[in-house]
């Protein structure tokens, strides 16, 4: 296969390096442009980039020049975007006009009825909404989103577990690592010996966004799952990895060993089994009494396989647990990645 061209937009972030070092070497897609603010713009990424990543940054990324986020400096046929939402907003659909498929991370398209909010191994099949979108914005290019990081892992499991029991209810309190929160992100003095039990705009993105993930496709649209959701966010000492405890409420009220093993059947729609980013297993349930742990459990399957464990009974819902996710892997690169492989894979580039 020719490699097809791709850009990174805000390259020198925290998601954005995440990209550079996920696609060294991927097996479909080059990176010819990488773009950033003007801070960046017309230096080499090794100057403009504060590499925080454990591996080195990868050698073909060092001498490439910051270009400009602008359709005419990316010469691309996808776009992955680790752009800030009020930028994106006025710059995605400008890379989809111009024909390229802009795979973000942002917030701004979510909720969008015609933009795909997706997890290939929870709702490949939401994909489709792609022909709408081209038919009603008349562009040739087109946005997909991912979820935000904590959504993420939760709609995994939440998956599995709706397929075989309906789930109707869900409690869940997240631990957040600090790189969810960017580079620099938060405050050393805020976050040391600390929890700060607010992230601004988290608790309402991840009520909402797997009702849309976990929701019907039908007629050429999606219908939203009907379920209730109470959620709390906080923000950890922790580097990387979004740790949830979750209590699910059952149409079918199941037991925790039908749940675990529910659970570690799953497997993800045919279609995004074996793409190059797809996460093998897509969960991996922990029996250990203290497992997931982030420090120890986030790289599982190159840091896209969703970890769940403690799955027990629960007295006021059915079951309880908890699921661990790499935030800036399968929260956010490595599912962008993961989302314009499918997008590939089904003739919709
Ligand atoms: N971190 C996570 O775990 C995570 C997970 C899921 C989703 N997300 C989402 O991903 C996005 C990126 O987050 P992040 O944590 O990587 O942020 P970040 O570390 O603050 O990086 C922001 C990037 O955007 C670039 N940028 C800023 N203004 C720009 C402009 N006007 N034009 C072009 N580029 C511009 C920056 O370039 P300079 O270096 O030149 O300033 C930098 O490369 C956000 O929408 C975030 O909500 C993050």
């Amino acid at each position: 296969m020719n490699q097809i061209p791709v850009a990174v937009l805000g390259a020198t972030g925290s998601v954005g390096q995440r990209f550079m070092s996920l696609l060294d070497n991927h097996p479909w897609f080059k990176v010819v442009a990488l773009a950033a603010s003007d801070r960046s713009v017309g230096q080499k990424y090794s100057s403009a980039a504060r590499w925080v990543l454990n591996e080195p940054m990868p050698e073909y990324a060092r001498d490439m020049v910051v270009v400009p986020a602008t359709t005419e400096a990316v010469p691309a046929k996808i776009v992955f975007s680790a752009l800030h939402n009020d930028i994106a907003k006025d710059l995605e659909p400008q890379f989809a006009q111009a024909g390229m498929a802009v795979c973000s991370n942002a917030s701004s398209y979510r909720r969008a009825e015609d933009v795909p909010l997706l997890l290939p191994e929870v709702n490949a099949e939401h994909i489709q909404l792609v022909k709408i979108q081209r038919q009603q914005r008349g562009w040739s290019g087109c946005i997909l989103t991912n979820p935000n990081c904590t959504s993420t892992g939760l709609t995994v499991a939440l998956k599995a577990l709706d397929d075989a029991f309906g789930v109707k209810k869900v409690f869940a309190v997240s631990m957040q690592a600090l790189s969810g929160a960017g580079y620099p992100g938060v405050p050393s003095l805020d976050i040391m010996d600390n929890v700060i039990p607010n992230i601004k705009g988290e608790e309402e993105k991840v009520e909402w966004e797997p009702r849309k993930m976990l929701g019907k496709w039908k007629d050429g649209s999606v219908e939203t799952a009907d379920i209730q959701f109470s959620v709390h966010t906080n923000r950890v000492a922790v580097t990387d990895g979004h740790t949830v405890c979750a209590s699910v409420g059952f149409a079918n009220p199941a037991d925790p060993e039908s749940a675990e093993a529910v659970l570690r059947a799953y497997a993800a729609p045919a279609s995004a089994r074996d793409l190059p980013s797809s996460p093998r297993p897509a969960i991996e349930v922990r029996s250990e009494a203290d497992r997931p742990q982030p420090r120890l459990d986030r790289l599982t399957g190159k840091g896209m396989t969703t970890v769940v464990g403690r799955v027990r009974s629960d007295p006021i819902f059915d079951i309880k647990f908890v699921v661990l996710s790499h935030n800036t892997i399968r929260g956010a690169a490595g599912g962008s990645i993961y989302n314009a492989e499918l997008l590939v894979q089904e003739g919709l580039l």
